[in-house]
């Protein structure tokens, strides 16, 4: 049987180049849309790994049509906001419509945006008006919802703080239950996806699903050094503390400004997002890296 073609866009970006490797380990032909003029450099990464490029606008119809024909399915790893992720977004799946791919997976990997009440978190609501496009459109698709990524928790969203040995939560108490996944295996997991024709339209999944207390264990382990949760305020501070720095922060087209993240957290410990139930179990041969080891890798 011939590999399927797997056609992707933001394969140049980090997600994306993670998932064209877990397709080719996989055997897949890999076709990446890339923006025209993208460097040599960023190319070669994919050339060496034998993807095919097409450099397009996602807004050239014709030439997007074509990069997508005798696809199996298309895969969008796009970040931006409206202008991206519903517009150029948009624009890819009427491409793959067009050309008669069966399939789509949206650039969600995020929390649950299905169940986050609308209006709470800017990104989630731009997923959300996608999805609704998406569910409109006469292809199947996949939404891969796999929480936050679990590098973030020592990084541009942390919540273990090493250097005074406290893990952060918001609201009354910690133990509300957090999703996160490396993007490493959420790529692998995509990869998987993306080759099964019978992916149903929603995939959650979590590297580990883990409260604060339990984040403090787990610190505490890893560090061995005693870690205590340290509360930031009640959910409503959180969101007065968001509205704040909204307000003082000029309008960018920056997908994560500060508020943003704050958005993501309060919604993290708000709970609504949260991925029940779990498809981690869909594709057997897969392993899933829990925080002990990225917390180690931080310490
Ligand atoms: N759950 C989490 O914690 C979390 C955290 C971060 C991201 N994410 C999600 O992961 C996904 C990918 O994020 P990432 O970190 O991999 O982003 P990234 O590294 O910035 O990559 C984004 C890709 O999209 C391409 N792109 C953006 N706008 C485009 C446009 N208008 N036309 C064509 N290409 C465009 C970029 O191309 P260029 O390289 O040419 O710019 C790049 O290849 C997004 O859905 C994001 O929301 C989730």
């Amino acid at each position: 049987m011939d590999p399927q073609v797997i056609v992707i866009a933001g394969a140049t970006g980090n997600l994306g180049g993670r998932i064209v490797r877990a397709l080719r380990q996989r055997g897949a032909t890999v076709r990446a849309i890339v923006r025209p003029g993208t460097s040599a450099d960023r190319l070669g990464v994919l050339r060496e790994q034998q993807v095919e490029i097409v450099e397009a606008d996602l807004g050239a119809r014709a030439e997007v049509v074509r990069a997508c024909e005798g696809a199996s399915c298309v895969i969008s790893t796009l970040l931006g906001l409206h202008a991206t992720l519903v517009e150029a977004q948009g624009a890819l799946l009427d491409a793959a419509v067009q050309a008669g791919v069966p399939r789509f997976i949206p650039s969600d990997f995020a929390m649950d945006f299905t169940k986050v009440p609308p209006g709470l978190n800017r990104n989630l609501d731009l997923h959300r008006e996608f999805r609704a496009r998406l569910d409109r459109a006469p292809i199947r698709s996949t939404s891969i919802l796999n929480g936050a990524f679990m590098h973030l928790l020592t990084g541009d969203a942390p919540l273990v703080l090493f250097k005074v040995h406290r893990v952060l939560y918001w609201g009354r108490a910690p133990d509300q239950l957090l999703d996160f996944t490396t993007m490493d295996d959420t790529a692998a997991f995509t990869a998987e996806a993306a080759l099964d024709p019978a992916a149903p339209p929603i995939l959650r999944i979590a590297g580990e699903q883990i409260t604060a207390a339990g984040l403090a264990v787990a610190a505490t382990e890893v560090a061995g050094r005693r870690f205590r949760p340290l509360r930031g305020g009640s959910l409503g501070r959180l969101r007065a503390i968001i509205r704040i720095t909204r307000a003082l922060t000029p309008t960018s087209d920056a997908p994560f400004p500060v508020w943003q993240g704050m958005q993501y957290l309060y919604c993290m410990f708000e709970g609504s997002g949260l991925l029940t139930p779990l498809d981690n179990q869909r594709y057997p041969g897969l392993r899933w890296t829990g925080v002990r080891t990225v917390l180690q890798e931080a310490a």
